[in-house]
Parts: C-alpha cells; sequence; structure tokens
C-alpha cells in the first residue's frame, strides 16, 4: 500500500529544503483571523522516521509537491517566483488563488529543481507527486514572461503552457529516477511522458489515460473523499468541507471502470482515500 503525504499547500509548506531555508521560515506559518500565528515544518529526521516506519510495513511513501497552483506558501517566501513578484502573505483562508509558479521565468525551474532534488533525496520511493490541480491561468495569460515562454516553445495557449510545465518537471524527475504522477489536471494540453494520473473529478480521466496506456490511481470525489460528511444530518457532524460520503458508498467503490476495456485494467492501479486536514481539529 502506498501513503500519499501532501506536504505542501497554499496555507502552509512543510518540507525542509537546506538549500531554501525561507520555505520553512515563511512558507510554513500563516496569520490567522485574530493574528495567532500557524504552521509549522517536520524536519528532514521526522520525514526519515516517518519513512522508515512506513517502509518497515511494506507502505510506500509518495511525496507531493504541489505545481504550478496551490504556491502561495512557497511565493510568501520566494515572491520571485511569481509572475507579477509582488510579496503576499501565506493566505489563511481555503480556496484556488490566481498567484502560482512563473512558466516563463528559469528561476522556478531552477527553485524547483533544487526541492524535488531533496524529495529525492528524502523520500527513496518511486513516485513523486506534483500536483497540477485547480491552477488559474490568469497570470500566465497577461505575463510577458510567460507569453515569451508560449512563443519561444511554439505553445498556443495557457493550457498548452501548463502541460509543457509537467514534461519539463517530469524529464527532471527522470533524471532523478522517479516517475511523475499528478491530479487528472496533466491531461490537459497533453500527458507527460510515462506520466501517473491521479483520477479525482471523476473516473474520466483516468479512463482516458488509461485507455493511452498510463498508469492510473483512482480517486473520485463520489466515492474516496473522505473528508466529506458521512450524514446527511450535518449538525451532528464535526466542521468538514461539504459533500456526503456515508461509508457503505466507500466500500463499494470498484476502481476498474466497467466501460474501460479489459486490456487496460491493469493500468489501473488501484483506488486511494483522501483526506486533507484543514477540518481536522486536533491529532487525535
Ligand atoms: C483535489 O482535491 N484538489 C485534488
Ligand atoms: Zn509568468
Amino acid at each position: 500500500s502506498v501513503l500519499h503525504w501532501h506536504l505542501v499547500d497554499d496555507q502552509g509548506w512543510r518540507l525542509p529544503v537546506a538549500r531554501l531555508p525561507r520555505l520553512t521560515e515563511i512558507g510554513a506559518w500563516r496569520r490567522e483571523e485574530g493574528g495567532a500565528r500557524c504552521g509549522g515544518a517536520y524536519t528532514a529526521d521526522e520525514i526519515s522516521e516517518v519513512v522508515a516506519y512506513a517502509t518497515e510495513r511494506f507502505v510506500t511513501v509518495v511525496p507531493e509537491i504541489e505545481m504550478p497552483g496551490h504556491a502561495r506558501a512557497a511565493l510568501a517566501a520566494y515572491p520571485g517566483l511569481s509572475c507579477r513578484g509582488t510579496p503576499l502573505p501565506v493566505p489563511s483562508g481555503w480556496g484556488i488563488f490566481e498567484d502560482v509558479f512563473c512558466a516563463g521565468k528559469e528561476e522556478t525551474f531552477a527553485f524547483l529543481g533544487a526541492v524535488l532534488d531533496s524529495v529525492a533525496v528524502l523520500f527513496p520511493g518511486p513516485f513523486v507527486h506534483i500536483g497540477g490541480d485547480e491552477c488559474p491561468k490568469v497570470r500566465w495569460n497577461t505575463c510577458p514572461d510567460c507569453r515569451r515562454r508560449m512563443e519561444a516553445e511554439g505553445l498556443p495557449d495557457a493550457a498548452a503552457l501548463q502541460a509543457w510545465f509537467v514534461r519539463r518537471i517530469g524529464r527532471h524527475l527522470a533524471g532523478l529516477g522517479k516517475r511523475l504522477v499528478g491530479w487528472d489536471e496533466i491531461l490537459e494540453g497533453g500527458l507527460a511522458p510515462n506520466a501517473v494520473v491521479m483520477s479525482w473529478r471523476g473516473t474520466e480521466g483516468g479512463i482516458v489515460a488509461a485507455r493511452a496506456g498510463h498508469d492510473v490511481v483512482m480517486t473520485p470525489g463520489s466515492h474516496t473523499y473522505l473528508d466529506h460528511y458521512q450524514s446527511r444530518d450535518q449538525q451532528r457532524e464535526p466542521l468538514a468541507i461539504g459533500g456526503f460520503l456515508p461509508i457503505d458508498t466507500v466500500y463499494s467503490y470498484e476502481p476498474i471502470p466497467a466501460n474501460l476495456e479489459p486490456q487496460f485494467a491493469k493500468h489501473i492501479l488501484g483506488a486511494q482515500g483522501n483526506l486533507w486536514t484543514e477540518y481536522i481539529p486536533n491529532l487525535k
């Protein structure tokens, strides 16, 4: 089995990178409404302890480093990596933010290369998840650096620029002996060679990817998002992100879609349950 470990997001960066100390000094902390400081990061030793514990139990750890979107914590630490270069705080609210990594600036790829190099040292498993979901293109469409990149690479639009971004990161990971995993948005503009797709917006992305010969993890919101409500009586449950997903629906899930031709079934690596901790109030 596999532990997919989501280590960075807009609201906090939790991964130590020795060459990039601001990621944990600045990017790991946010101001809550009311002024309280909230955050923290793992140490390299703590991460290694988790990986060793998992390995002893035959569990592979797949780290997730989000790009090009969900990057506000990293951009708070290194604002020069955004399109506009404007200093912005680590946000305290949830959502999808328009400021993302600039795909035109070479500094972005030097930075992400350094991050992924240290990820490869900490995580011995074969996969690295690079996110890829929910990346607005508003900044890219008006950024001179991104527009220059699109022109130089012959890319027709910002979706193609994201696909180019993911392919470039995929080559860096291949150089480290790692396979790239991404949410199903990485299908947009063409899949990177050998990429593994996590199908979360339903199963259609996973089906398309499997038919194209790519490996797939099925994790549709309808059946595997364990941070949804479990009853219709939301008043009597702790605050959750929304939805309605009772446990019998989770267990009823069949990861190989009925309409997938049998010769592609081998590409469905399995199913994954997802849980983000923003609505988890404590460690118990
Ligand atoms: C996701 O739930 N944004 C992958
Ligand atoms: Zn840009």
